[in-house]
């Protein structure tokens, strides 16, 4: 068995319907055994249901339609975190809720105590998806999934473009049991992960980033450092401010 097929450290499953420990029981990605199957199925069939290309241009038209009136801006805040996770809603059938999405991202990992923003956040977004169930969780689990780890694909690449520094991979490490304790185990060299765990979102990821640096050409970092999410298991920026670079029109 290689590490990554190994079961993830449970979570508790006595927990109030609707709060952001009750999506942690609900989701395939902290499920174990049958649990996994059924819930990862849920996801992989709301997926499924998604027009990659759809998703593509719809991220390019909103970052162009964002961009159109910002000057000088951080692009991890403006668009890398919002619009992936807008357009990914909109394409599930549910409203922008990206604003309540970001929260719940940040407290969705077993090691955060969820703060009362949080926990407000995750009350709409289950209001949304129609009540507490698992085919709720797995809908709001898409979102959460999507949010940091796209922004990070989106911060790297464009971090990377604009410095001319290598791409980073953004989502490092995850965690196993293995012989009874949870262990960090690496993603070096499996940017979506593998085995029967492995990213269900990888196209659609894909897809999001690529729409959102396509109607990004054509600006230039204003900071010299960037700042990086200070986190051992996440490689992205924490803030990548940009401006129109005046000299592309000339280039052209
Ligand atoms: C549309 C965007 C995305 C969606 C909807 C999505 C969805 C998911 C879901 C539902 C899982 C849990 C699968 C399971 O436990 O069976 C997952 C796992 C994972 N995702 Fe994504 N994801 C997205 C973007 C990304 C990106 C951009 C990356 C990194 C480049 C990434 C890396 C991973 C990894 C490494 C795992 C496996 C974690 C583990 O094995 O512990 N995902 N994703």
């Amino acid at each position: 068995m290689t590490p990554l097929s190994a079961p993830v450290p449970p979570v508790p499953a006595d927990v109030r319907p609707g709060t952001v420990a009750w999506l942690r029981a609900s989701v395939a990605r902290f499920s174990n055994g049958g649990d996994h199957v059924r819930r990862r199925a849920l996801a992989v069939d709301a997926l499924t249901s998604v027009d990659v290309e759809a998703l593509r241009d719809n991220a390019f038209t909103r970052t162009r339609t964002i961009v159109a009136a910002l000057d000088d801006f951080d692009v991890m805040a403006e668009i890398a975190r919002p619009v992936p996770v807008g357009v990914l809603a909109e394409a599930l059938g549910l409203p922008d809720v990206s604003a309540d999405v970001t929260p719940v991202a940040a407290a969705y990992h077993p090691h955060v105590t969820p703060d009362a923003e949080a926990e407000a956040a995750l009350g709409r977004l289950v209001s949304v998806c129609g009540g507490p169930t698992e085919l709720a969780a797995a809908r709001i689990g898409l979102l959460v999934q999507a949010c940091d780890a796209t922004a990070g694909l989106i911060g790297n690449e464009l971090s990377a473009r604009l410095s001319g520094k290598p791409v980073g991979q953004p989502v490092l490490r995850t965690r196993r049991r293995i012989d009874g304790e949870d262990v960090a185990v690496s993603l070096a060299g499996t940017p979506f992960g593998a085995g029967p765990r492995a990213c269900p979102g990888s196209a659609h990821a894909t897809a999001l980033a690529a729409g959102v640096l396509q109607a990004l050409q054509g600006f230039r970092l204003t900071e010299a450092e960037t700042t990086w999410v200070s986190s051992p298991n996440l490689r992205m920026p924490a803030r990548l401010r940009v401006t129109r670079d005046g000299t592309v029109g000339a280039l052209c």
